[in-house]
């Protein structure tokens, strides 16, 4: 059988990951792809950085979007970031030669998610973002594939490792919020530009893709309503650790009579709610569906490893001809917008 032929656009914290779980699990990856997953050409910025991954075998590309123009690449692989620059130029260019994309990057899916499912399905080609939300966690197969049948009524949950690791030494370390923030850039959790994690941004990009997932709708991340941790101090924490509650930066999208409901804030989440005990870089996403009642998906939000499990994870799909629609089901979206139209919100 031929080969899958990818392209890795970002040799970062996930680009590096991504390689070094190919080579590391080969064997395993190819027996469960049906074929090998190879990657031909690779880009970031600095063509001499040292990655800690032999990229000595692949082809470089110092402009990314020529990846997508390779003859001999069937996948581009985005993992640069940021909402537009090269990392939309290169999904749109992707499409455009028919290429499928894997991508981790939330906050472009959160601002162009539906130009890119339709170019995604105007190409026949496939578009994958199992790492974009919750990092390792398999949440959008559980919510696209494993919740398929139901309705949900609700979506929420810890969608950033970064603020987690910092809410969490805060509370049983005591140490400053600086510091454990210093500590999550270092290990790799953090955005490029760590506000955006601070700020509840991040999670607000997730929770539009997951309310996009979970009710059918377009992702629209300017309704998102976010407040971040940024201002939180360890005495709020103690406080709230004294009354028996501890301090989670939820996101949470509802749909109900009025509407789309998606807002980001910190939380006191009860002792008695499994939430209280997510602590780390861990995420966790809870979803409530009409048959199945209450699902929890927990595991690693953030990181090299978890991160490069789930890009390599939609490879496997990919490989084995698993593609799933892109977002939401188009005609769920549009089944939605006629129920709109007809005032049943
Ligand atoms: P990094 O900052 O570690 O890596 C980004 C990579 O993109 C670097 O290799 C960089 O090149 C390259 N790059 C940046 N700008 C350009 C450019 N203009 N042209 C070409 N290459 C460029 O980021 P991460 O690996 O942490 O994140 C990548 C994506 O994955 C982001 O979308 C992020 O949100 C997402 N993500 C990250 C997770 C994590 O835990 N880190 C978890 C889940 C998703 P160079 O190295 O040469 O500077
Ligand atoms: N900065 C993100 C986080 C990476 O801390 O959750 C994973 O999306």
């Amino acid at each position: 059988t031929e080969p899958l032929r990818i392209a890795l656009a970002g040799l970062g914290t996930v680009g590096a990951g991504v390689v070094a779980l190919l080579d590391a699990n080969a064997e395993l990856i190819t027996r469960r792809a049906g074929r090998t997953i190879q990657v031909v050409a690779v880009s970031a910025r600095d063509r001499f950085k040292d990655r800690g991954v032999d990229l000595s075998r692949f082809a470089w590309e110092d402009d990314t979007r020529l990846l997508a123009e390779r003859e001999d690449v069937d996948v581009v692989v985005e993992l640069v970031g940021g909402s537009d620059g090269p990392a939309l130029a290169l999904a749109r260019a992707a499409f455009g030669r028919g290429k499928g994309l894997v991508t981790a990057n939330k906050a472009m899916l959160a601002h162009h998610g539906l130009e890119l499912a339709a170019a995604a399905e105007q190409a026949g080609a496939a578009l994958k973002f199992e790492a974009a939300v919750a990092g390792g966690v398999p949440v959008i197969k559980g919510l696209r594939e494993g919740a398929a049948a139901n309705e949900l009524r609700q979506v929420y949950g810890i969608l950033n490792g970064t603020c987690n690791f910092i809410l969490s030494k805060m509370e049983t370390e005591s140490r400053g919020f600086d510091d454990v923030l210093h500590e999550a850039q270092a290990a790799g959790f953090a955005e490029a530009d760590p506000s955006f994690d601070i700020d509840g941004v991040d999670a607000g990009h997730k929770l539009a893709i997951l309310a996009s997932l979970a009710f059918g709708t377009a992702p629209t991340f300017a309704a998102v309503e976010m407040t971040g941790i940024r201002h939180l101090l360890a005495a709020d924490i103690a406080e709230a650790a004294a009354l028996g509650y501890r301090v989670r930066l939820l996101g949470l999208a509802e749909s109900g009579v009025s509407g789309l409901f998606q807002r980001v804030h910190p939380y006191l989440v009860p002792l008695s709610h499994p939430l209280a005990h997510v602590t780390g870089p861990t995420n966790a996403v809870v979803a409530e569906g009409d048959f199945v009642g209450r699902l929890l998906f927990q595991g690693a939000g953030a990181g090299a490893g978890p991160t490069a499990s789930a890009v390599v994870a939609d490879l496997i799909d990919i490989a084995r001809g698993v593609t799933g629609p892109p977002l939401a089901m188009p005609s769920d979206m549009l089944a939605r917008a006629d129920r709109a139209d007809a005032g049943d919100r």
